[in-house]
């Protein structure tokens, strides 16, 4: 049994809590047999030891910095440390909000920390001391946890939080966030949105409200190409008669939230296979080109009844050729377009941008031509004809017919 007394043999197990090296002594047969053979050459054979116990960290501290999100942790070096060369003391530090089913972990040596929180919900810190080295025999030991939490004062009744809180990034170019008052706002309820992203100095209020009947209903924030792919955090808070509303505490990621506008230029053509040959050019605005894929849809005779938008393909370049039913005298092609893969997890669809083509128009035109010369030209012919039997019945001796025919 050379790893019975290595820990590093076990690392596959959850990491137990630091215990008795008798402990892992018991366990240790069962454990060997499963790993099999091979892992035995990696262990280190360690000569007998004593346990060393470790202390967890002390003074576990959670601080705000009132940036609507991130917190400040720390904590300090357990007491009784060994500061020797001979051995490392680390940190495994976790962290999440309550109700949350995982914990983000951190292994650090540092003593400070700031992470992000959605504030409306408490935050949870634990902390433990991870010891190793020499003065260990290569054993990582354990410390308990020291754990502590955190809540923003949650002022004013949760239903006078504003409702149907949504943001859009228009273009890339302009952040538009909306909401309703909580269902339980009293008249004359007040409220104002803050924001703060990593390079701002501090929060930051919505200088461009939208209003209706004199409320806030709304913010459209500009300038926010530094704010791109990383926590944008915002807070919707109010007051009414100087009584406070409850927060509303959001995180964005902006690129997640992009909507562009209609691609430009469609141009429908059709090709000698009689296929329609379609292209577009990428929306105005900072939409970044490469960050776009376009959806085509496809209607042949829009105006009958049974025609319908048939979905085409979907795709990152700006130029397609699509098949054409039979018959049909007009095709349409609408384009809409959103944010791809490589840039975003998700965004939202622009409008649609539509073009038909009519192919008989030609033909037709040329029809409504013939048809009048045709016309002119046969009554033409036919008053030639009359005019032709009346001279040859006049001059058969019947003046009288004549008068009346003719
Ligand atoms: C845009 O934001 C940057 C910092 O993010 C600032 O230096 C600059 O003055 C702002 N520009 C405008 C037009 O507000
Ligand atoms: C809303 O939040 C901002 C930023 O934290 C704060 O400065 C302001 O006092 C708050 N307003 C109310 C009414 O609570
Ligand atoms: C068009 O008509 C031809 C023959 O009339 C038929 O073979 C073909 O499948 C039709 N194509 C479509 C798209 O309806």
């Amino acid at each position: 049994m050379p790893c019975a007394s290595s820990h590093t043999c076990c690392r596959t197990s959850p990491p137990a809590p630091a215990e008795p090296r008798t402990s892992y002594l018991q366990m240790a047969p069962q454990r060997l047999y499963t790993l099999s053979v091979m892992l035995v050459w990696s262990c280190v054979v360690a000569s007998s030891s004593s346990h060393i116990p470790v202390a967890p960290p002390r003074d576990l501290q959670i601080t705000d910095p009132g940036l609507l999100g991130p917190l400040d942790i720390e904590w300090k070096p357990p007491p009784d440390v060994q500061t020797s060369s001979e051995c490392t003391v680390k940190y495994k530090f976790e962290y999440r909000n309550t109700g949350d089913t995982d914990w983000k972990v951190i292994f650090t040596r540092r003593l400070k920390f700031r992470v992000g929180f959605d504030l409306s919900r408490t935050a949870e810190v634990k902390v433990q001391t991870l010891l190793e080295g020499r003065c260990t025999n290569g054993v990582e030991v354990q410390s308990d946890w020291i754990s502590a939490t955190f809540q923003v004062p949650l002022q004013g009744k949760l239903e006078s939080q504003v409702q149907n809180f949504h943001c859009i990034y228009h273009d890339w170019e302009y952040l538009k966030c909306t909401w309703q008052p909580g269902l339980l706002a009293p008249r004359g309820a007040h409220y104002g949105l803050y924001y703060w992203y990593e390079g701002l100095d501090q929060a930051a209020q919505c200088d461009h409200y939208i209003q209706d009947h004199g409320m806030n209903v709304g913010c459209t924030l500009r300038n926010l190409s530094q704010a791109e792919y990383q926590d944008l955090n915002i807070c919707v808070n109010g007051s009414a008669a100087a009584t406070p509303l409850r927060p509303l505490y959001s995180t964005l990621r902006l690129h997640n939230l992009a909507k562009p506008s209609p691609p430009r230029q469609l141009v429908v053509s059709v090709s000698a296979a009689e296929e329609l040959l379609v292209a577009w050019s990428p929306p105005g605005g900072q939409t970044p080109p490469q960050c776009l894929e376009y959806e085509v849809e496809v209607a042949e005779d829009l105006e009958e009844a049974k025609a319908a938008w048939a979905p085409v393909l979907t795709q990152m370049e700006t130029a397609c050729t699509i098949p054409r039913a039979n018959q049909s005298h007009v095709s349409c092609v609408r384009v809409r377009g959103r944010t791809n893969i490589f840039c975003a997890d998700q965004g939202f669809w622009s409008e649609w941008t539509q073009e038909c083509f009519s192919v008989s128009r030609k033909e037709d035109k040329q029809l409504f031509i013939l048809i009048p010369v045709i016309l002119s030209l046969s009554s033409s012919l036919i008053i030639f004809m009359l005019i032709g039997q009346c001279k040859k019945r006049s001059s058969e001796g019947k003046p009288s017919e004549v008068s009346v025919r003719c």
